[in-house]
């Protein structure tokens, strides 16, 4: 499987790759002449398969595609016959007889991976159970733009190890980057780190020790909404607020996927401070995703 048709994992990627996809959404970010097709997906239709809500994500492939001259298709589960069990294998197939890419929103991350075997078309992965690399690319982009060297900066997640927390790793591994993660046992990422410079620990304030910037996320993703009680009070230690932010580097920076649970996993002042960078943050998807679409699609 040559996975670089696909956009699955950022760790499927090169440092070298990497540093280039946010080159090319910072250029298309300001708009640079002269710096590729303005409209590289005339004539093409890229589909977006979606079986969970989603506001950021959708619309900004939505109207990335659109600002790239291409076509989106929104289809909501309900919408194919993949909800009356038509199989991957058979949909992959017939859509890329039609399509010049797909998105899509699912549970399990095998859902991706079976679309992209049977797909002669780009799979891009807008969110799965396991990652969401389009999110940490736009959150890498963010930081690049307030001035943060993102191959040498100290980052820390504090929450869940959920797919943020395992496309954080993905990143870090990729790009060499120092990450210190702090989860609540039993909420351990699934994503098995293996450079020394990624660490995996209990306790919220040792991880954001001298870190550069400071991410978290809601404590139930999509899917969890059953374990949220249970959960709240796992993660009762694991706020972001100002409190553990005195234990980060001076002028830490903050981060957060949206959508937020305020004053759950971070609190009102802290999203609303100076330090963080989320409005940045969710309209950098919208960047990097036309510089994956433009890679990959066109
Ligand atoms: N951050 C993010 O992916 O948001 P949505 O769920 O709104 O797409
Ligand atoms: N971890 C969250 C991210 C939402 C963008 C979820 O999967 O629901």
């Amino acid at each position: 499987m040559d996975w670089k048709k696909h956009f699955l994992s950022l760790s499927h990627f090169s440092e070298d790759e990497i540093l280039g996809l946010l080159k090319r959404a910072r250029e298309l970010k300001r708009g640079i002449p002269g710096t590729g097709p303005a409209r590289p997906l005339e004539g093409r239709s890229v589909g977006l398969i979606f079986e969970k809500p989603s506001t950021r994500t959708r619309i900004s492939f939505e109207v990335g595609i659109h600002q790239l001259g291409g076509q989106p298709i929104f289809l909501s589960r309900d919408d194919i016959q993949i909800a009356r069990g038509e199989p991957i294998r058979d949909t992959a197939r017939v859509l890329s007889r039609y399509l010049h890419g797909i998105v899509i929103r699912t549970f399990g991350h095998v859902v991706l991976e079976e679309f992209a075997k049977w797909s002669s078309i780009p799979i891009i992965n807008g969110l799965s159970d396991l990652l969401h690399p389009c999110q940490v690319l736009g959150d890498l982009m963010t930081l690049q733009e307030v001035g943060v060297d993102v191959a040498a900066m100290h980052a820390a997640w504090v929450g869940d190890g959920n797919n943020m927390a395992n496309s954080w790793i993905n990143a870090a591994e990729v790009l060499g980057f120092r990450l210190s993660l702090a989860c609540p046992e039993g909420y351990l990422p699934a994503v098995q780190a293996k450079s020394k410079s990624i660490t995996i620990c209990r306790d919220p304030r040792e991880a954001v020790k001298g870190a550069n910037v400071v991410s978290t996320d809601v404590w139930a993703s999509m899917g969890q909404e059953d374990e949220a009680a249970e959960r709240a009070a796992a993660f009762a230690d694991y706020q972001v607020n100002s409190a553990l932010l005195e234990h980060a580097a001076k002028d830490a920076y903050v981060l957060h996927c949206l959508p937020a649970h305020r004053n759950e996993e971070i609190t009102d002042e802290v999203m609303e401070s100076e330090r963080s960078l989320i409005w940045e943050e969710a309209e950098n998807r919208l960047h990097v995703q036309k510089a994956v679409l433009e890679m990959l699609c066109a």
